[in-house]
């Protein structure tokens, strides 16, 4: 969707619809200079309790060619007190979903009253743009008709602000495609294409016979049940002389558990096990095309994990770059297994922080359905500006305790570990469990299970993949020094 911004008058602007946001119980100038040339249909709509202007609510007038604006929306965005960033892109996402609907085509939104309670419209327009995707590769016939063009209607300068908010909804519809994309298309090998596809970046993989010298058996046990190459995949953007950042972005192209094969019910949503790895391609996609002055480095261990005559099996031990031993207790706690190796491997580019991101545990998604991400890690200054970017973004995270007794849960018999402490207490066991390969590293991780994906749609979220961690992690990144 393209953002234009335009200092014009609302009723002689030529469009579709002119969105219209209305606070709840209060009647702007505009609103009545409307009413008026509306011959009074809008207060009509609002005495007939139609509309009330309470959050999200959203009514459509024509305007009959009495103005130059073809339809109104009017949506709502609560009380004066109580609008928030988040309730804005609310707003916005709802506004653009329904005017998507309707097959609108040229869009304009009337800017002013979100200006004058002093805050930004462009939260509007974030909501709309992530608002704005549907995943329709697969099909013939679309049923919903994206949005090529909205026109804000501002006094104020808001390019820079829209030309950056536009960077990161591009690069999360990015992440939500790889996530969407089904893994008979969406194969480790693909992870590898969609990282040589981004700009300014040097993408360097480590192939399985390379990780096999570097000693890398934990990532490698993962992928061996399966026909598909496991690609270790290193991306580099240096928009500064700093040591980096490392992202480790968990990228099972699918988990069916392995020969711990998970259940049938349900097992078509393994496809998503790679969001973290997406989440870090987005974050390093919208940061390098916009010359982010950060050193990152990315780290993806893709892998599929099948059952199969040349699997791993419950009870194997493997050693990882490190040294360190595990015992197998689950082929379905793969993504520990992947991590620990790409948690040590990244320890090699002396990094300030590593960063992890994964859906590792189903505990994750029981505690918090699809509203937050667990954050667990060693360095509370991280987290806490890990926090800042979650208020920011309203991507949720909420911290879990890693408390030493969880070094219990992972003691292994013949093992320095084992890959898995039983579902009790497996969301922190997990990370507990990550924390032995980041040793002195300054490390944080995100558990994001429970939000890669959502099942019904959300106000700016459309069914599937979320996206998530794109714009945290940028947010993150950009108040990282
Ligand atoms: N990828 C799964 C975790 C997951 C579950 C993500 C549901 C999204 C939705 C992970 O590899 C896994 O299977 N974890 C197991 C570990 C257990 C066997 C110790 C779990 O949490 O059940
Ligand atoms: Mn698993
Ligand atoms: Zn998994």
């Amino acid at each position: 969707m393209k953002v234009l911004i335009q200092r014009k008058n609302e009723f002689a602007f030529t469009c579709d619809t002119l969105i219209l946001p209305l606070l709840e119980g209060e009647r702007t100038k505009l609103y009545r200079d409307l009413n008026k040339l509306l011959n009074a249909i809008p207060d009509k709509v609002i005495s007939s309790g139609e509309f009330t202007g309470k959050p999200n609510e959203v009514c459509l007038i024509h305007t009959k060619g009495k103005i130059k604006p073809d339809r109104i929306l009017l949506i709502g965005l609560g009380k004066k007190k109580e609008v928030t960033p988040e309730k804005l892109r609310q707003a916005g996402g709802k506004a653009i979903s329904y005017l998507g609907s309707l097959n609108n085509k040229n869009i304009a939104l009337s800017a002013g009253i979100i200006s004058t309670l002093k805050l930004s419209p462009v939260y509007f327009i974030e909501g709309g743009l992530l608002a704005n995707y549907r995943f329709s590769r697969y099909k013939k016939e679309k049923d919903h008709k994206e949005i090529k063009k909205i026109t804000v209607l501002s006094n104020e300068d808001l390019y820079k602000e829209t030309r950056w908010i536009k960077t990161v909804a591009t690069a999360a519809h990015f992440a939500r495609d790889l996530v969407n994309t089904p893994s008979n298309d969406m194969t480790p090998s693909a992870l590898v294409r969609a990282a040589r596809s981004l700009k300014n970046v040097s993408v360097k993989v480590i192939e399985k016979s390379q990780a096999e010298k570097l000693g890398m058996g934990a990532y490698l046990s993962v992928a061996k049940g399966s026909v598909e190459p496991p690609k270790f995949i290193v991306i580099t953007y240096k928009g500064k002389n700093i040591p980096p950042v490392a992202l480790v972005g968990k990228s099972i192209t699918f988990d069916s558990g392995g020969i711990s094969l998970k259940p049938g019910e349900g097992m078509e949503k393994m496809k998503y096990d790679m969001a973290g790895g997406a989440a870090v391609l987005g974050a390093i996609k919208a940061a390098s095309e916009v010359n982010m002055p950060v050193h990152i480095v990315g780290i993806l261990p893709a892998a599929e994990n099948l059952p199969g005559g040349s699997a791993s099996k419950p009870g194997d031990v493997v050693k990882t770059i490190g040294g360190k031993t595990i015992e197998i207790i689950s082929t379905d706690a793969e993504g520990r297994l992947a991590l620990a190796d790409a948690i040590e491997y990244a320890k090699r580019f002396k990094p300030s922080a590593i960063i992890d991101i994964a859906t590792l545990t189903g505990a994750c998604s029981i505690t918090f359905g699809s509203e937050a991400i667990a954050m667990m890690g060693n360095n509370e200054p991280i987290m806490e500006k890990m926090k800042k970017a979650s208020l920011e973004t309203y991507e949720k995270v909420w911290q879990m305790p890693l408390f030493d007794e969880y070094k219990d849960y992972i003691k292994s018999d013949i093992a320095d570990l084992k890959n898995s402490g039983g579902r009790s207490g497996s969301l922190s066991s997990s990370a507990y469990f990550l924390k032995e390969f980041a040793g002195e590293t300054p490390w944080l991780h995100l558990d994001i299970a429970g939000t890669a994906w959502t099942d019904k749609d959300r106000p700016y979220t459309p069914k599937g993949a979320t996206g998530i961690g794109v714009r945290l992690l940028l947010s993150f990144l950009k108040a990282y020094n």
